[in-house]
């Protein structure tokens, strides 16, 4: 039986790898686009463009503009301005499918059984969806969240960018009772693209070039960033967490996102006690993956869009 997906996500070089796998490997029934990497006029209009070169026909819906409580944050040093750095993709000529991405994850979750939401970038659109209906979190079969950490953070010391950018979101979701599996940055930086790649996707069709150019451009970024030319593939692994399970191990957990630390807002505390008994656990966590596996997944769902 097909597995039928909703990303949600703010693209973003890794959510457009993220996209292209999840098309390769599932039903994606819609797209969702939130305020994240870039605004949302970015990253709405980055996935339209993405979607029309590879010739897709999911539509795309946007949705939050900003997170639940405070000011929105980005991330132009990773992703440049418009969110999509070295993609150079003409502006895109089809048109949102609406600007109603809650209502349209609402609908999705009543008109199809055993939806999973893939959620890729700050949990907004689906914090308001669970808000406006509590079933929903029922409804769905899960949520995969690309989000937090078991270990540490990358834009505090504590906190992952997705969940830091909307903590009190992240905390209805984490809330919420759905069945949830979270690829954090504990997992998520074992799978790095490097620019031994490139050679393997250029030339071999629009999406596969586009794939080429977005490493370059990020190698770079990281380069000065970090000092290293290579970049986590954080968010494909929320999609490999559902279509590849065999390659990621996750263990049951409690996770809370913390709202109020001074050093330590936005942080997803994973209870990783072993001599005490813990808390009940209201997620699978990723711990370990199949890094040479899994990077061919992901390379053949490029090459295969
Ligand atoms: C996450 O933040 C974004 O910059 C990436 O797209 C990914 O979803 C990693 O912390
Ligand atoms: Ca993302």
């Amino acid at each position: 039986m097909a597995l039928n997906v909703v990303v949600d996500c703010d693209p973003g070089h890794d959510d457009a790898i993220a996209l292209m796998v999840a098309h390769r490997f599932a039903n994606v029934v819609g797209i969702s686009t939130v305020c994240g990497n870039a605004p949302l006029a970015d990253t709405s209009r980055n996935a339209l463009a993405l979607a029309e070169l590879a010739g897709w026909d999911t539509p795309v819906h946007s949705g939050a503009a900003g997170p639940l409580a405070g000011e929105p944050v980005h991330a132009p040093h990773v992703h440049g301005e418009t969110g999509l750095g070295g993609a150079g993709l003409p502006a895109p000529k089809t048109e949102l499918a609406s600007t109603d991405a809650v209502g349209f994850l609402l609908d999705a979750s009543k008109r199809i059984g055993d939806l999973w939401v893939v959620a890729v970038g700050p949990l907004t659109n689906v914090a308001l969806a669970i808000e406006k209906d509590a079933a929903f979190a029922e409804r769905v079969a899960g949520i995969s969240i690309m989000g937090g950490s078991a270990t540490a953070g990358n834009v505090t010391r504590t906190a992952e960018f997705n969940v830091y950018a909307d903590p009190e979101a992240a905390a209805v979701v984490f809330g919420s009772g759905a069945r949830l599996k979270m690829c954090g940055l504990n997992l998520t930086t074992q799978i790095q693209s490097e620019d031994g790649l490139i050679p393997r996707l250029a030339g071999q069709g629009p999406v596969p070039d586009l794939v080429a150019r977005l490493f370059a451009f990020i190698h770079d970024r990281m380069q000065e960033l970090v000092g290293e030319r290579r970049a986590a593939l954080h968010d494909p692994c929320a999609v490999l967490a559902l279509t590849h399970p065999h390659l990621i191990r996750m263990e049951p957990r409690a996770v809370d996102v913390e709202l109020a630390g001074h050093w330590t807002r936005g942080m997803t505390v994973v209870d990783q006690r072993t001599l005490r008994r813990q808390d009940p656990p209201n997620a699978e966590v990723a711990y370990g993956i199949d890094v040479g596996a899994a990077l061919e997944v992901v390379l053949d769902g490029v090459l295969g869009c």
